[in-house]
């Protein structure tokens, strides 16, 4: 499964690139609100921090504003994924830029139909959002094993990606039911390297080999 990291935080993608272990990004509107800096700008950044797909959301709510804010944004680096609502626009532009070469994040899912509808629109990934389905009382990890299923009944190549990840158990979830890719806040992936017991055992072989007096 391709870990993802889900900010516009540079220094957290940096840090995350670091270990080897990151295979891309995803970013939204409030991702880049939070970061305080202009979009162009820091996607550019992203772009060169990362080798995989970084996902750069457009604005626009219709077929003709999403393709001219695409054209903008594939421009940045060879790297750069459109994402587009869940909307029957969003997924005309889709057909449209798949259609191209463009890689495609189709986010906002919330129905293994959306994840249908997508897959058939060429999306390169489909974003089924595990936690805000949670939140809302329904079945997040139901869902991509709904949509799991269905991709794979017919040979579909759009990768699930599965998003608004907030524990460890999700991540667990989704490598399980065989997701492709899923994207998780800084915090959360790198809870992902820590156990108490690896805490616990360090201490313990570092106490013993302190007592041996020797040196590596
Ligand atoms: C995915 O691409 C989204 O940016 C993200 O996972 C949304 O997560 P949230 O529900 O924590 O905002």
């Amino acid at each position: 499964m391709k870990f993802f990291v889900d900010t516009a935080d540079t220094a957290e993608i940096a840090d995350l690139a670091a270990t080897g272990l990151l295979d891309g990004v995803t970013t939204n509107p409030s991702l880049i609100a939070k970061s305080g800096r202009d979009f162009m700008e820091v996607t550019r950044e992203i772009c060169g921090l990362v080798h995989g797909p970084v996902s750069a959301e457009v604005i626009s709510l219709d077929h003709e504003g999403m393709m001219r804010e695409a054209e903008k944004l594939r421009k940045i680096a060879d790297n750069v994924c459109i994402k587009v609502p869940l909307t029957i626009d969003g997924l005309k532009t889709c057909k449209k830029l798949s259609g191209d070469g463009t890689m495609v994040n189709v986010t906002l899912c919330f129905s293994a139909n959306q994840a249908l509808l997508a897959a058939k629109a060429g999306a390169t990934f489909i974003s089924p959002f595990v936690g805000r389905h949670d939140d809302n009382g329904f079945d997040g990890m139901g869902l991509i094993s709904d949509i799991r299923l269905i991709y794979d009944n017919y040979s579909f190549e759009t990768e699930i990606l599965v998003a608004s990840v907030r524990h460890g158990i999700h991540v667990l979830e989704s490598a399980k039911i065989g997701a492709d890719v899923m994207t998780a806040p800084p915090a959360v992936i790198k809870g992902l390297f820590k156990h108490v017991l690896t805490d616990k055992g360090i201490e313990g072989f570092l106490a013993d080999w302190a007592k041996t007096g020797q040196t590596l």
